[in-house]
């Protein structure tokens, strides 16, 4: 073999072995314990707590932390990379609070799999449904988990049925509880017929100890909840719920696992699903719709930009997912679209908070990239032959803010820190000849992301902005033609989106929209991607 196939091979065994991953779920399903339970099976982390800094057990470390913790909101995004046997898995954390859909949105463009995690009592709640939405736009695969199971929830077969008839995505039960929720006594493994015996451990994550009990024995103790669970199983081989790799690949089949990530049951048998059903890294389509193999040299796309994650690095982290290729700390990369060279010394992995310096990573791999100025979300960066992943759309904004420098003085800062928060993409900024880049157009998914704004500007870039809510509610991609003809009507105004230099047109309301719609057949007005759930 030679040194060139040798890096090939090396390249594809890398890739094949790698799950990258996110959690999609409501706030409070239980996405911050599961985490951590997952990460615990890993042995990647010592304690519970250590992932997210739950209840002050690591310290706050920023005022922008300070900001998270006080409304129990996570903003920053993270990385989570653990070993599980010969598999390494890159688990992408997202934000909790649906104001920062747009952020989990971008996160889920990285990743090749996703677990839907459902609390047993409440079933799909609305961030579950507009995050599986996405999912399904991407169509990316998903391992539904029902956690908490050890306290009093719903019924499993109403909770499958849910699943079916409100997202039509067809379950597939992989394990099945035994026990009503509150008397819960384990979980039985639809595979082998075994039954894993439920014991709570006292206090928080731990690893629980599994005693795994043979079908018979089973039978026997457990008399009436075992046959009941055996019923079911026999409605569920019935009616066909079982897993079809395909649909899985396709987004149209789910397995389904039921446990706990409190006392960590449950969870073994999810890491173990990840592993085995979770398809690795594939070729990437570009811009033309040819693929990127992943043993092509190395490519991977900007999906999230970061400032201001730890006061002590004051910097900004450009988050890269690897999609082809093998990256070195140090290798020179191209910017594509500008084709400037970008050194590489700096790269960092990330973990939980904490980042270290990265050496090599492969496809599913993410690199996170120090202090790149001008990286903004969806660019590529390759090496050797040129390549351009598809953009990264954007959400339909829904609320439009004009922003001002409170002080006239900091012109310069507030263009600084407007340009900064828009190639991250914390909001889009529009902005038109009639207002000027004195007064720009700032237009959100949700009015928390103005007051992350506002928070930054005052206390990053040192110019302090006032924020006034315009009238308008809905947005539209439209092109010159159009423009000119809504120029100048009522309840219509026509933007530049700075970014990508788009054009929007933006409405007090959707009827404004159908009026204009019903008057000018001939305009140009293409919805952009719902935030909301259909
Ligand atoms: P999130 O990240 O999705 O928002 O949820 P998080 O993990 O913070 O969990 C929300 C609450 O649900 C927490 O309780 C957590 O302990 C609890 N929880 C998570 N998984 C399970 C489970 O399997 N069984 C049971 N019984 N509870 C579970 P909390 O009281 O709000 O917070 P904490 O003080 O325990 O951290």
């Amino acid at each position: 073999m030679t040194t060139a196939q040798a890096g090939t091979a090396q390249i594809a065994g890398e890739a094949a072995r790698r799950r990258t991953f996110a959690v999609i779920s409501h706030p409070d399903a239980g996405k911050s314990t599961l985490t951590e339970a997952l990460a615990l099976h890993a042995a990647a982390i010592e304690a519970a707590g250590a992932v997210h800094g739950k209840a002050g057990r690591r310290g706050v470390t920023s005022d922008w932390m300070a900001m998270e913790r006080d409304r129990g909101i996570s903003i920053t995004s993270s990385v989570l990379r653990f070993e599980y046997g010969e598999v390494l898995l890159n688990l992408l954390d997202t934000p909790g609070h649906a104001d920062f859909s747009e952020d989990t949105y971008r996160v889920l463009a990285a990743v090749d799999a996703a677990i839907m995690l459902l609390d047993s009592a409440k079933g799909l709640e609305a961030q579950t449904l507009k995050l599986f939405d996405v999912c399904r736009h991407r169509g990316i695969p998903i391992i539904t988990f029902v956690n908490k199971w050890d306290r009093p929830g719903r019924e499993p077969l109403e909770l499958l049925d849910e699943v079916e008839q409100r997202i039509g995505l067809r379950p597939a039960p992989l394990t099945w509880p035994v026990g009503i929720a509150g008397d819960f006594r384990g979980l039985l493994d639809r595979a082998t017929g075994t039954f894993t015996r439920f014991d709570r451990a006292p206090g928080g994550v731990k690893r629980a100890v599994e005693e795994v009990v043979a079908a018979d024995r089973a039978a026997e103790e457990e008399g009436e909840a075992w046959t009941t669970a055996q019923e079911e199983l026999a409605l569920l081989d019935e009616i066909g719920a079982t897993l079809d790799m395909d649909d899985f690949a396709a987004g149209k089949c789910t397995p389904v696992l039921f446990g706990a990530a409190l006392p960590n049951f449950g969870v073994r048998a999810l890491l173990e699903t990840v592993c085995k059903l979770a398809p690795s890294p594939s070729p990437r389509l570009d811009v033309k719709g040819e693929p990127r193999e992943v043993t092509a040299p190395f490519a991977g796309q900007v999906f999230k930009v970061q400032a201001g994650m730890d006061r002590a690095h004051r910097d900004q982290l450009a988050f890269i997912r690897v999609s082809s290729g093998r990256f070195e700390r140090g290798m020179t990369l191209t910017h594509a679209p500008s084709g400037r060279p970008l050194a590489t010394k700096y790269a960092q992995t990330m973990f939980g908070r904490d980042r270290t310096t990265l050496d090599t990573a492969f496809p599913g791999d993410v690199i996170g990239l120090p202090n790149s100025t001008g990286l903004i979300v969806g660019d590529t960066l390759y090496e050797k032959r040129p390549v351009t992943f598809p953009p990264i759309p954007a959400f339909a904004p829904e609320h439009f803010m004009v922003v001002r420098a409170k002080d006239n003085g900091r012109a310069k800062q507030f263009r600084r820190g407007i340009d900064q928060l828009d190639g991250e993409g914390v909001v889009q900024v529009l902005r038109s000849d009639v207002r000027g880049d004195q007064a720009p157009v700032l237009a959100a998914v949700g009015p928390l992301q103005f007051e992350v704004v506002a928070h930054r500007m005052e206390h990053e870039f040192n110019a302090p902005v006032n924020l006034d809510r315009m009238e308008y509610t809905t947005a539209r991609v439209t092109d010159a033609e159009s423009a000119a003809t809504l120029a100048g009507r009522r309840g219509v105004e026509v933007f530049t989106r700075r970014l990508d230099g788009a054009l929007i047109a933006v409405f007090v309301d959707k009827w404004r929209v159908q009026a204009v719609q019903r008057e000018h057949p001939e305009v140009t007005l293409t919805p952009m991607l719902a935030a909301e759930a259909g």
